[in-house]
């Protein structure tokens, strides 16, 4: 399968927001990364629904929607009106996970599950066959910027075990530090999406950045063949 980049538009230009969603449309980008934040579960606000519907007036590619809330439940048919194909809640916010993946599904969303750096892979055994991406946070999450957090590998490797063990069909999705640096060796470990904030956004050209993440994880690819 061909890896998915997703650039999080958490590290755009929010006073030229428009500009940098066409850019992320003109270039070889799968989806649009969009990070929610609501101070609780994480210690930092980002933007919520006004801003997320300005975006999908404008994005023209898959919107992958990251909930850092807590009780995602309450926002489920929200989100979806809102226009989100994808909508990932963390592990730690839900009580009753089995029940907020259904949920999900309902509404004509893609579920997903997101797990902080502490949070083993195992605990998703259970469920795996509910989930359509699991999203392996690589940094902390609550800000963009930070660095990759070594560990990850490791853990995105035993995720790959538990989905064939199971025969699930579910994506690995890595966020948080994804750099030219780990792109490569995380997809040979099994992920399938690689979100990339700062390291997109922060750089000279965009389009040539996700070009070259897209270039590195297509060589992987054939190499996997
Ligand atoms: C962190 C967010 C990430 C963040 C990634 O809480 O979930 O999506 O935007 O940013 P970088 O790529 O800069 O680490
Ligand atoms: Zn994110």
């Amino acid at each position: 399968m061909n890896t998915k980049i997703a650039p999080s538009i958490l590290a755009a230009d929010f006073a030229n927001l428009q500009r940098d969603i066409e850019m992320v449309n003109q270039s070889e980008a799968d989806w649009f990364h969009i990070d929610i934040m609501d101070g609780v579960f994480v210690p930092n606000i980002s933007f919520g629904m006004p801003v997320l519907k300005a975006i999908n007036h404008h994005a023209n590619k898959t919107i992958d929607v990251h909930l850092m809330i807590v009780d995602p439940d309450r926002y489920i048919t929200t989100f979806a009106e809102l226009g989100a194909d994808i909508l990932t809640v963390h592990y730690e916010a839900c009580t009753h996970l089995h029940r907020t993946l259904q949920a999900i599904k309902n509404a004509g969303m893609k579920a997903g599950v997101a797990l902080n750096p502490h949070t083993n892979v195992s605990l998703l055994e259970d469920v795996i066959n509910d989930i359509d991406l699991v999203c392996v946070m690589s940094v902390n999450p609550g800000f963009g910027g930070q660095s990759f957090i070594e560990n990850t590998y490791k853990k995105v490797r035993q995720l790959q075990e538990i989905i064939a063990d199971n025969n699930a069909t579910t994506l690995i999705e890595i966020d948080g530090g994804v750099t030219n640096k780990n792109a490569q060796e995380l997809v040979k470990c099994g992920a399938n999406v690689l979100v990339a904030g700062s390291y997109v956004f922060k750089s000279n050209d965009p389009i040539e950045t996700i070009r070259d993440l897209k270039e590195i994880t297509r060589s992987e690819n054939i190499h996997n063949s």
